[in-house]
Formats: structure tokens, C-alpha cells, sequence
């Protein structure tokens, strides 16, 4: 495993799949490198890449509000996606980058040592936790595996579209910061 400063030289360095070629910046994540809680989406939009910070955008601007609502502070997480760099016209990344860049992420994980990881949405749920499940039927569901806590839950992009969904989210996010309070 790389240090934090190998990691982010490598991350920049990085053409390991065919997003480095059309890439203006990489994003590696942005939060406390201490945190207990990680939030993993699925992969920079046009903000985010501009800025070189995850979840910057509209989305983001939901996720922190959420995230302040439930008084969530700014040293409790750590923010980062399934690829670092963006996909063409926030497409779902493909099979082969999602491979290429998930050693950097299991790198990020080793170096937090998080207790909890939230999937935000279906490609966080499908790299992380299980390539077949659907997000509509295992959201919401405590899956402890390796040590870690891990909770599936609604990608904020999804709150956009179809705003039912808030409810829903809310209640995962406070089962989670009920977990969080377990290990300050
Ligand atoms: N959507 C994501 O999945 N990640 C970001 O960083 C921004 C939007």
C-alpha cells in the first residue's frame, strides 16, 4: 500500500484506463484522512473535475445539507468515488475503469481505516458491496463485512430527479450517525 503522498502523485499520474485521456483534473476526495465515516459516490461531474473535489456540484450541495441537518461534522467524513477522473457526459463508468481505479480506493480505505463506509448509489453499492444486488432493495441494511460497517443507501443525484426518495435517504443517514456515535 502507498502513503497519502505516493497515492495522490500516482492518482495524478495515473493512465490506467482510457478517462485519463479525455481527464482536465483527478479527484481523489476531500474530508477528514482521520475519519471514521466514508462516503463513496460513483464518479466526478463536470464541477467536481473542474475543481479536483468530489461533490461539489448540485448533488454535493444536497449531500452537505443532508449531512448538516443531521449535524454531521466536518472531521467525521472523508468523501471519494468508485473512478477518480470523469466520465464522458456523467456516463455510469464502464466495467474496466471502475477495475483500474479500485486500488486506489482499497488504498484510501487502508490508510482512513474508516468504521463505516456509506454506498452512495448503485455503482458504490456495486463495486463495494455486491456486483447483483439492486440499490432499491438493500438500501437502508447494515452489511458488516472485513471489519467495516457498511451502509447502501440513494445516490443524492437520485434526491434530484425524484425527491420522494429524501425521506428515505434521511433515515439511512441517521442510522448511520447513530453508528457513528458509537465510536467517538
Ligand atoms: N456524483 C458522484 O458520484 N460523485 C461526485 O463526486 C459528484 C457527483
Amino acid at each position: 500500500m502507498l502513503s497519502w503522498d505516493e497515492l495522490i502523485k500516482e492518482c495524478l499520474n495515473c493512465k490506467r484506463c482510457g478517462l485519463s485521456s479525455s481527464r482536465t483534473n483527478v479527484v481523489v476526495g476531500r474530508g477528514s484522512v482521520n475519519a471514521p465515516l466514508m462516503l463513496v459516490g460513483e464518479g466526478p461531474g463536470e464541477q467536481e473535475e473542474l475543481q479536483g473535489l468530489p461533490f461539489v456540484g448540485a448533488a454535493g450541495r444536497l449531500l452537505d445539507l443532508l449531512l448538516k441537518a443531521l449535524m454531521f461534522e466536518e472531521g467525521d467524513y472523508y468523501i471519494a468515488n468508485i473512478v477518480k477522473c470523469r466520465p464522458p457526459g456523467n456516463r455510469v463508468p464502464l466495467d474496466e475503469e471502475a477495475e483500474a481505479c479500485l486500488p486506489f480506493l482499497r488504498n484510501q480505505v487502508y490508510l482512513i481505516r474508516p468504521k463505516i463506509i456509506v454506498c452512495l448509489g448503485a455503482t458504490a453499492m456495486k463495486y463495494i458491496i455486491d456486483r447483483r444486488a439492486k440499490i432499491t432493495r438493500i438500501r437502508g441494511q447494515w452489511i458488516e463485512r472485513k471489519g467495516y460497517w457498511m451502509m447502501p443507501t440513494f445516490h443524492p443525484a437520485a434526491l434530484l430527479r425524484d425527491p420522494s426518495k429524501k425521506v428515505l435517504m434521511f433515515e439511512d443517514f441517521k442510522k448511520v450517525k447513530e453508528k457513528l456515535e458509537q465510536y467517538r
